[in-house]
């Protein structure tokens, strides 16, 4: 091919191009036009390919006017591409009944239950602190929620526990039960795991108890346990200390007072000083000026036994607490039932 004859080419399918562009009619027509002159083996393309067998000389006579000749060709195609996109949704507009200008509606977005909310930063502090998230079933057997934990059949403490029963042959079962705690998950943990550990059990639990303004027969708990060589009571409340004050501040004061748990011994309940009233004394410390956020201990030696730790070698401390109290005291919530009645007014205040 010369120089000559290629230019006549050039020029006849470029004007064939041109010529075509104008009458189109449909999208398909245009892609088809896109193929046959700008596709890979397209007019234009295979003439353009042909330029390498000139000289250089004759490259750039031909090939500058040809490419922007090319590239206009292809801007003009992309142009009439969206010119068919914005038609045909105008007559789909056209076409239906629906109003385009009227303003959409914006789709609600779901947020985290403060209950959520305070669980996972109390997992987020004890976290940093080595605790790893840990769950176990709703559904207990006897064994699990009081037996291992050291709460024989005719132990006392069962009375604190308002069990709910599950119903078994149509009467209530003596021994599966919705857990009143999450201590069972320390039972579960220890006995598929060998020590060291450091875990946090959150969860659900139930107790058949009476609703009021600071009572739920469904609430939650955080369970802490750390179990390993030596650990003591001052390991307990330098962690509960800090766990205190990330969670209601650098200046919060806590103390420990002796309580009775039949899992730990020694037990300790902790307490932290009014937040509300600074620890002069109101309503809702009950003018004591302290309140009473948590129970924890030393692992009892019965329990480490009944999951086939050495009591002699291992060493350990239990933490447990109500979420809902938490937020309560953390968010300023009157009424434990407001986490619960799924008022938007309510839950929308919390981020
Ligand atoms: N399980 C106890 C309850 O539900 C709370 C508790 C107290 C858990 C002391 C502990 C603990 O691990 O050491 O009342």
């Amino acid at each position: 091919m010369t120089s000559k004859s290629w230019k006549q080419a050039w020029e006849k399918a470029h004007k064939d191009a041109e010529r075509s562009l104008s009458g189109l009619k449909s999208p398909e027509q245009l892609e088809a036009l896109r193929l046959k002159s700008l596709g890979r083996k397209g007019s234009l393309t295979v003439l353009l390919k042909k330029l390498k067998d000139f000289s250089l000389e004759e490259r750039r006579g031909l090939g500058g006017l040809a490419n922007r000749q090319k590239e206009d060709l292809s801007a003009r195609i992309e142009a009439l591409r969206r010119d068919f996109g914005k038609r045909g949704w105008q007559e789909k507009i056209e076409k239906t009944d629906i109003d385009a200008t009227l303003p959409g509606s914006s789709a609600a977005a779901g947020r985290v239950h403060p209950l959520t909310l305070v669980m996972e930063e109390m997992a987020r502090v004890l976290g940093r602190l080595g605790f790893s998230w840990a769950e176990g079933p709703l559904i207990e057997t006897d064994y699990y929620n009081f037996e291992a934990l050291n709460i024989p059949a005719d132990h006392p403490a069962r009375d604190s526990f308002d069990t709910f029963y599950l119903m078994e042959n149509g009467k209530p079962s003596e021994s599966i039960l919705l857990r009143t705690h999450t201590s069972p998950v320390q039972i579960r943990k220890m006995k598929s795991s060998k020590p060291p550990l450091r875990i946090i059990s959150p969860g659900r639990v139930f107790r058949h108890e009476a609703v009021d303004a600071s009572h739920a027969a469904v609430f939650h708990q955080v369970e802490g346990l750390y179990v390993d060589r030596g650990v003591t009571m001052a390991d307990l409340k330098g962690t509960v200390r800090v766990f205190l004050e990330s969670l209601f501040g650098p200046r919060t004061r806590t103390r420990f007072r002796p309580s009775y748990y039949p899992f730990t011994e020694p037990s300790a309940d902790a307490e932290v000083q009014c937040i509300f009233c600074a620890g002069a004394g109101c309503g809702v410390c009950k003018r004591s000026g302290w309140l009473e956020v948590l129970g924890s201990g030393m692992v009892h030696s019965n329990v480490f036994k009944a999951v086939g730790y050495d009591p002699e070698e291992w060493s350990g401390f239990a933490f447990g607490m109500g979420v809902e109290r938490f937020a309560m005291l953390m968010l300023g919530i009157p009424d434990i039932r407001m986490f619960y009645q799924n008022d938007l007014r309510f839950l929308e205040q919390f981020k």
